[in-house]
């Protein structure tokens, strides 16, 4: 089970930090997608462009890989029994641990005019959208690991107090690779809030990731051979690695190494095979985007996967709180 928020356009670094793992896990796991517009409301009142954005964070999903057929792809609105357990939960979360939470500070410091109840209580939310399903696998990134933690103490507490409902979640990832996208400003990683040309938005049109792709910082080249590679010239390398051939790779590290290497080539090179990799995604996600009536069947169809399990859960809830009074 995981959660996408319908906030922002996904990047590059979504695709490989993310939906690149629920592309795998469908073909070996019993997996529920949601996008969580819920919680969107924690930090975004304005509904205005909440259709759209759920739609287009549907459609880009769908685009890169994810098959409403073999997963529950639903949105969080849909399934009520998600507010339900939300409030059973509520009972279990001490206010200390809450305001303890990493996201919760960043979120005070950043609209200290809208510290609200739901803020608060966002990782009250996510635990019921895991555990919801019963889920034990949570593809996220590391950023959610303070929240999966909570997730497991709420769960401990309910199962305690209650009896044994719920497994613990915990963070899944390939084991293998965790990739890191790098920016293009040679900064950190590829991110919504880094600044606009650094990050590959995959809805950019082939000038604009060629114009992008084409900024990113570079020098000289190295004075002597087998240097050591600067982050900016290392991170160029790292999104090679990530969309070009094994081939060009190999030229442009030996092109380094020997110090022959043209950064103006190279950037050529690294745009035309970004425009490759993604042109067919985002076409893909438009051509969806326009079609609401197959968006408002994989809606409906993701929503009655994620009731089912979620009626059976929380018929096991009830009884175990002793909520059965006939
Ligand atoms: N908090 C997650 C994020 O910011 C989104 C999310 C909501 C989520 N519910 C979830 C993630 C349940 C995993 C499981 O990215």
């Amino acid at each position: 089970m995981s959660g996408i928020r319908p906030t922002g356009f996904l990047h590059l670094g979504n695709y490989f930090g993310a939906v690149r793992n629920y592309v795998r896990m469908q073909e070996e796991y019993e997996c529920y997608f949601m996008v969580a517009d819920l919680h969107s409301l924690t930090t975004h009142p304005d509904t205005k462009e909440l259709k759209e954005n759920v739609h287009r964070v549907l459609s880009e999903n769908i685009a890169c890989g994810l098959n409403p057929d073999k997963v529950a792809l639903y949105c969080q609105s849909h399934v009520y029994e998600t507010s339900e357990l939300y409030l059973y939960l509520n009972m279990l979360a001490y206010k200390g641990e809450l305001e303890k939470t990493v996201t919760f500070k960043d979120k005070v410091r950043q609209h200290p005019e809208n510290v609200n109840a739901g803020l608060l209580t966002y990782p009250v939310l996510q635990t019921a959208d895991i555990i919801l399903h019963r889920a034990s696998f949570v593809p996220v990134g590391k950023d959610q690991e303070q929240h999966l933690e909570m997730a497991r103490n709420f769960v401990k507490r309910f199962n305690h107090r209650y009896g044994d409902v719920f497994p613990e979640p915990h963070a899944f990832n390939f084991g293998d690779e965790l990739v890191k996208v790098p920016g293009l400003d040679g900064g950190g990683k590829m991110s919504k809030s880094e600044n606009q040309y650094a990050t590959i938005y995959l809805s950019d049109d082939d000038e604009l990731i060629r114009k992008k792709v084409m900024k990113a910082k570079t020098d000289n080249g190295p004075a002597a051979p087998n240097s050591p590679r600067p982050d900016y010239i290392e991170n160029i390398f790292g999104l090679m690695k990530l969309v070009s051939s094994t081939e060009v790779l190999n030229k442009f590290e030996m092109d380094y190494n020997n110090c022959s290497i043209r950064y103006g080539d190279m950037k050529k090179q690294l745009g035309a095979d970004m425009v490759q990799f993604i042109t067919p995604i985002r076409e893909k996600a438009e051509s969806i985007r326009n079609d609401s009536k197959y968006l408002k069947e994989v809606m409906e169809k993701g929503a009655a996967k994620a009731r089912k399990s979620a009626k059976a859960t929380m018929e096991l809830v009830r009884q175990a709180m002793g909520l059965n009074y006939f």
